[in-house]
């Protein structure tokens, strides 16, 4: 059971769309009003998921899409009961995820063309049906996620490696979830400055969970 003074995050959106940097601002702050934050990357998070994320992520053969799907999914079921759901059941905990749900609405639903029904017909099921309070979609366009990433000089993942189109159809999957789950989540401008953005993040987090930081 979720305990009321704890909550489930989400950060969504392409690669360079500024997730790393917002989730460490939000963490700072909601650190100093006393809260205990925890972040689990997705793939990822538990032993069993990172033996998963390297698989996938280091791949140089193709992976059949519905083998995609579910490895995630496997990934993301490990860590919700094996921490997430945990942590939610104490008091003043906030879990924050890097990527969650509606990466693999635009990852294997979208780009790899599985269809966004087969994704939530995945996650229908306990542990996976559990779903964040407030999803923060960092929306950016592929020119800035390009830049960003050639100014980051690290090298490209399986992911990254991918064309234009795949990106274009990402971003589609990202929109496409947002119009299906307007409740849950919110559509940030990445494309502003950080401070800027931080500070939409806080309000929309107030509006939909009350805090204020
Ligand atoms: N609002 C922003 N404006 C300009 N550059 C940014 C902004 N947010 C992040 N960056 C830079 O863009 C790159 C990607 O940001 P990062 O937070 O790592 O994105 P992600 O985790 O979504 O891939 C980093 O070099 C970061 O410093
Ligand atoms: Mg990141």
């Amino acid at each position: 059971m979720t305990n009321q003074d704890s909550f489930l995050l989400s950060f969504e959106g392409i690669e360079g769309s500024g997730k790393s940097t917002q989730i460490q601002l939000l963490t700072q702050k909601l650190e100093a009003s006393n809260y205990t934050v925890e972040y689990f990357r997705e793939p990822g998070g538990t032993s069993f998921g990172e033996k998963l994320r390297s698989t996938i992520l280091e791949s140089t053969t193709p992976i059949n899409p519905l083998a995609e799907a579910n490895l995630f999914a496997a990934s993301r079921a490990q860590l919700l009961s094996e921490k997430v759901l945990p942590l939610l059941s104490k008091k003043n905990h906030i879990v924050i995820l890097d990527r969650y749900l509606d990466s693999s609405i635009a990852y294997q639903g979208m780009a790899r063309g599985l269809g966004i029904e087969t994704i939530l017909d995945l996650h229908e099921h306990p542990p996976l049906n559990t779903r964040p309070i407030c999803t923060f979609y960092l929306q950016i366009d592929i020119e800035t996620s390009m830049q960003r990433q050639q100014n980051r000089g690290n090298e490209k993942d399986y992911f990254e490696k991918e064309n234009i189109n795949f990106y274009q159809n990402l971003i589609d999957g990202y929109e496409l979830a947002s119009t299906r789950f307007p409740e849950r989540i919110q559509i940030i401008n990445g494309k502003s400055d950080q401070n800027k953005i931080h500070a939409n993040i806080l309000s929309a987090l107030k509006e939909k969970t009350g805090i204020e930081l």
